[in-house]
């Protein structure tokens, strides 16, 4: 009799065990499945305020978690590393009951990370994929070497290489271009390059593409924490050390909006433009990504040539669905178990679809859809 219940509670005490070791995923032993959402807080913590993109998301994810009936407690980290590491030790210490993270570093939250995955706190990794832990459970993001083939074909396409469908038009050129690259601790920004170089690098090695510079690394290329003020000073600098001879800059690889907006500044006080048909030196092809107010403005005004559109409201809903499961005791649904491996272990992730903005597409994509109100594009500013 004794020794039964001894074994019992052996048995007992190995599953409770095994449990906590994380067998049934993170969360299981953190008896979220059985509380009312409005007793469960998820911390969200958002990179900076300094971009239009990351306040959009911020809210996104608030305004749905909400919706949905739970706690929110949105942080932001001011692009300060320390800052967003201490916002989600204080998140942790507060009780919060999942976590989703937009790492400013990708490899600076690890101390964090398993303090959360201690307490079972589910952690997911919002668009920008945490690194060199396994304390990450899951990924929702866009297919983002996607986002760099569509940028390199963008730039390809604005200087009539090639045609909206990647076919070569058998322009020549030479096309002068510079290249840039986002923030080398974003995970996102080889992704982007690698993606972009794909179909450039062929054009760089028949002579159609020439990058004056000789910057044709990602090292030479990156944007340190994506700052607009950074890719403005390259591109200055540039302008000065291969652009001094009389020739003229055709077209500009950029990553991000907020870099476009900084090359588009070194490039007007240097004479260029205001827009791509100004003469004596026309604004040249620029491409951006995220859709931000400002740019997309500048698109409809013909200075910048073209964005990628990611969907900041099915990212978000991605990520509150992720959430859901975890609290509810199941595992999110991915669609890519492949791709995105940390450097500890591939990520489950689910990846959104992209969409090459051009000036003609902003009716039909940004405003049919409600992203922004003909309004908003006009004035370059949301309400
Ligand atoms: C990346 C993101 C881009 C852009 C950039 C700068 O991680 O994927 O869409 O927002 O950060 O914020």
């Amino acid at each position: 009799m004794n020794k039964k219940l001894g074994l019992t509670a052996l048995g007992a005490s190995l599953a409770l065990t095994l449990s906590a070791c994380g067998g049934e995923g993170a969360g299981s032993t953190n008896d979220t499945e059985n509380a009312a959402p409005e007793d469960l807080t998820i911390g969200v913590s958002m990179p900076t305020e300094t971009s239009e993109r990351w306040i959009a998301d911020g809210a996104n994810v608030e305004d749905q978690l909400e919706g949905a009936g739970y706690q929110v407690e949105l942080l932001y980290a001011g692009d300060d590393i320390p800052t967003q590491s201490q916002q989600i030790d204080q998140m942790i210490a507060q009780g919060v009951d999942a976590l989703i993270v937009a790492a400013i570093d990708g490899t600076a939250l690890s101390a964090q990370l398993q303090n959360a995955a201690d307490q079972d706190i589910p952690v997911i990794s919002y668009d920008r994929l945490i690194r060199e832990t396994e304390n990450v459970d899951f990924y929702v993001s866009f297919d983002n070497f996607k986002v760099g083939v569509a940028q390199g074909t963008a730039l390809l396409t604005g200087l009539g290489i090639t045609d909206e469908e990647g076919n070569p038009t058998g322009a020549t050129g030479p096309f002068n271009v510079e290249l840039f690259a986002g923030s080398l601790d974003d995970n996102n920004a080889g992704f982007f390059f690698d993606g972009a170089m794909s179909v450039l690098q062929p054009y760089i090695d028949n002579g159609t593409l020439v990058v004056k510079s000789g910057q044709t690394s990602i090292e030479q290329a990156a944007t340190l924490r994506w700052s607009q003020e950074t890719a403005q000073r390259r591109m200055e600098d540039l302008l000065t050390s291969s652009y001094n001879d009389g020739s003229v800059v055709n077209g500009v690889l950029s990553p991000y909006d907020g870099i476009s907006r900084g090359i588009i500044t070194a490039l007007q006080n240097a004479g260029y433009g205001p827009t791509q048909d100004a003469q004596p030196k026309p604004m040249p092809v620029i491409t951006g990504q995220d859709a931000e107010i400002a740019s997309v403005k500048l698109i409809a005004d013909n200075v910048q040539d073209s964005t990628v559109f990611k969907d900041t409201r099915l990212l978000a809903e991605q990520a509150v669905a992720a959430a859901t499961a975890y609290l509810e005791g199941e595992e999110p649904e991915a669609n890519d178990t492949e791709t995105y491996d940390n450097g500890v272990k591939v990520v489950p992730s689910y990846l959104l679809p992209i969409e090459t903005v051009y000036q003609d597409d902003i009716q039909s994509v940004l405003i049919d859809s409600g992203y922004y109100t003909a309004e908003e594009v006009a004035a370059g500013q949301t309400d």
